[in-house]
């Protein structure tokens, strides 16, 4: 697109991602102030608002023209997001809240940046840790400036799994995911939940891990490590072995195309709609 400097996009997402992770550590030990959103187990802080109007702000003033979609301001908007061919930055300003209410240090700052829907830029920064996943679209994928890549595990009986609970409490929602839970665990080496969606995709970009499953996310929750964990070699895919669709809420993450395919083969596909 005319007029877009990516290298000073991705200097800005970089600057974002460090002033998120400032405020993230400052805020980690204190006591927090917890609202509840869509369910008992949906839960927002302060911090979290005032990270996504701050990043917000220092975007709108920098590129008025760019689109902004993030977490706190589509639940204020009744949860109702448009994603445009315009400039886009999609942010999750905590992903991992539960963590954070908690003090458990698996929280992340989540930003991808997209131009006609393709998500050029993912920046995943976990603050605690001081771990910074970047990727640019066909540059590969680096934690803290080293260079990425995926395991190379093809069989389920070999592999570590991470998925997650999420905090829907419907009860036939959580019944499948159960399921879904027992039938990785009864197959694979083991299942693991970080309580982070990007962060999951980025553990999988490192090899901390063979495959990710989730459904129930949302656009800012796995945008960013979407293209980090592809830029790394993984397959990333709809659950159901299809295209991915950012909107669909759902997602597949595996270090090869033969253990998705394995993994879709064995999962409940649940559809929670799209955002
Ligand atoms: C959550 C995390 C979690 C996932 C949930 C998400 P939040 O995001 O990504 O890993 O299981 O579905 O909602 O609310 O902490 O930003
Ligand atoms: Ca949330
Ligand atoms: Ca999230
Ligand atoms: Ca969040």
């Amino acid at each position: 697109m005319a007029g877009i400097d990516l290298e000073v996009i991705y200097g800005t997402a970089l600057e974002l991602a460090a002033k998120a992770g400032e405020m993230i550590r400052d805020a980690f030990w204190k006591e927090k102030s917890v609202d509840t959103k869509m369910s008992a187990a949906d839960l927002v802080t302060e911090t979290d608002q005032a990270v996504e109007s701050t990043v917000k702000a220092i975007i709108s003033a920098k590129y008025p023209n760019h689109k902004f979609i993030g977490e706190e301001t589509t639940a204020a908007a009744g949860n109702h997001c448009v994603w445009t061919d315009e400039p886009t930055w999609i942010i999750d300003p905590i992903d991992g809240t539960t963590n954070f209410v908690h003090s458990i240090p698996e929280v992340t700052f989540s930003l991808g940046f997209t131009l006609n829907k393709q998500v050029v830029i993912g920046v995943v920064y976990a603050p605690i840790k001081d771990e910074l996943f970047t990727a640019k679209l066909n540059q590969g994928a680096f934690l803290n400036g080293k260079k990425l890549t995926v395991n190379k595990t093809k069989d389920i009986s070999k592999a570590v799994v991470i998925m997650e609970g999420g905090s829907s409490r419907d009860v036939d929602i959580v019944d499948k995911k159960i399921k879904n839970i027992h039938a990785m665990v009864t197959n694979s080496h083991g299942v693991r939940a970080y309580g982070s969606a990007a962060l999951n995709l980025s553990h999988i970009a490192a090899g901390r891990g063979d495959a990710y499953v989730e459904y129930g996310i949302h656009v800012w929750d796995f945008i960013a490590g979407a293209l980090i964990a592809k830029e790394a070699g993984a397959t990333v895919l709809d659950p159901t072995g299809s295209e991915l669709d950012y909107m669909h809420r759902r997602v597949l993450c595996a270090c090869t195309p033969e253990l998705a395919k394995q993994i879709s083969e064995k999962l409940i596909h649940l559809d929670m709609g799209f955002d």
